[in-house]
């Protein structure tokens, strides 16, 4: 690991990002980043539009939004703003996110009425701003990084709709999956085909590789996981793999280090790992055949400089020089000094293997 010079994004080999060329596993002369953010620097816009939806469905304002990250760090990967409950209204699943309380279900699903009820999502009619601000975020940012779309995952998906909103508990889900198996079967079956059918309308506008988010799958037993979430995720993997094979696939599962080992058997190509693993030990886990992503504590970035550089090197030097895409382990906190986030990827982008 080398000294740290900034400079400016580069372009992987044959003129794809960086980001594509080090999840193919090709040589590379250091690992892509980029971050998430949960709030942030898009806090101004929130006081214009203050309402969610409004802003993560304008076209206009989900590009600006997106470039934000873009313009001031320059990241490897410029993901699309917006959420992974924003196909919910087409599948005839009002929601909204509310101050304070966030992602809000009106009416939960828990019969097998209501879930008969539950339409298949059409991208192309119900998300059309999607398909045009991803077009026009590969326009912006051309190959210099990666634009990337996301989905969520079939049973994080249903989490929301049959708990009708963020849990702490699960309880509502539990009960279905272990009481009604079938009408939840149902549920996860219309996600997964409308979400395969969502990744295939992302890749086709302009996304260069689509992140899954199972951010709830840390909820379920490895044997509850191997019913009620892997399959799914294979499905929507051999799908999007049929008519999209060389576009890449990122699984992320925070929370899910006693479910490492069966990750790769969705077949994705990365894994993005939090920070309660130890990055050699999730490699080792994971097996050779696919890349990782992640994971330095997002909590790092409150501490000094020096302590962000170090644990940065650390990662980097446990992930190894192949297939690694550096990361936070999960999106940045609210309260985060802008200063350290340049840091950090100043510090990343000078890294050289
Ligand atoms: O960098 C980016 O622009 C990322 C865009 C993004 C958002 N949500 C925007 C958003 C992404 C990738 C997501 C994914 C998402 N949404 C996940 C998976 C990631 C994870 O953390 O596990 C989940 C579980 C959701 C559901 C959701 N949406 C929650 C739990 C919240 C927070 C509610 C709250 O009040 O804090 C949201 C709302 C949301 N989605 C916000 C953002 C920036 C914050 C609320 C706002 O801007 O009004």
């Amino acid at each position: 690991v080398g000294e740290a010079v900034a400079e400016e994004a580069s372009v992987g080999t044959a003129g794809e990002p960086l980001l594509v060329s080090a999840i193919r596993g090709k040589k590379v002369e250091r690992p892509p980043v980029w971050l998430m953010r949960q709030a942030g620097s898009y806090q101004l816009l929130c006081e214009k539009y203050p309402s969610f939806r409004e802003r993560s469905e304008n076209v206009d304002l989900v590009v600006e939004i997106s470039l934000q990250p873009w313009k001031v760090f320059k990241p490897d990967g410029v993901i699309l703003f917006s959420d992974i409950l924003t196909p919910l209204p087409g599948m005839n699943i009002p929601f909204d996110i509310v101050k304070g309380k966030g992602p809000v279900i009106y009416d939960p699903l828990r019969t097998a009425a209501a879930v008969n009820e539950v339409r298949e999502f059409v991208p192309e009619e119900w998300v059309p701003y999607v398909g045009q601000a991803l077009n026009l975020l590969r326009k912006e940012v051309k190959n210099e990084a990666a634009v990337l779309g996301f989905v969520g995952a079939p049973f994080t998906l249903a989490s929301y709709c049959v708990e009708g909103g963020s849990s702490k508990n699960f309880t509502m889900i539990k009960k279905l999956a272990f009481s009604e198996p079938e009408i939840l079967h149902n549920l996860l079956q219309k996600f997964t085909t409308s979400m395969a059918n969502y990744i295939k309308y992302q890749a086709d506008n302009g996304a260069q590789a689509v992140q899954i988010f199972d951010s709830w799958a840390t909820e379920l037993s490895p044997a509850d996981f191997e019913e009620f979430s892997l399959p799914y995720l294979k499905q929507i993997v051999d799908s999007v793999k049929e008519t999209h094979p060389d576009l890449p696939l990122i699984l992320y599962a925070s929370g899910s280090g006693g479910l490492l080992e069966r990750l790769p058997l969705t077949g994705v190509d990365v894994v993005s790992l939090d920070w309660t693993v130890d990055m050699a030990e999730g490699r080792k886990r994971l097996g050779s055949n696919i890349a990782v992503q992640g994971n330095v504590d997002p909590g790092v970035l409150f501490g000094s400089k020096e302590f962000i550089s170090k644990r940065i090197y650390d990662t980097v030097q446990k992930a190894g020089n192949v297939g690694h895409v550096l990361n936070l382990g999960h999106g940045i906190k609210v309260g985060t000094p802008e200063e350290n986030v340049a840091h950090f990827f100043e510090v990343a982008k000078g890294i050289r293997y």
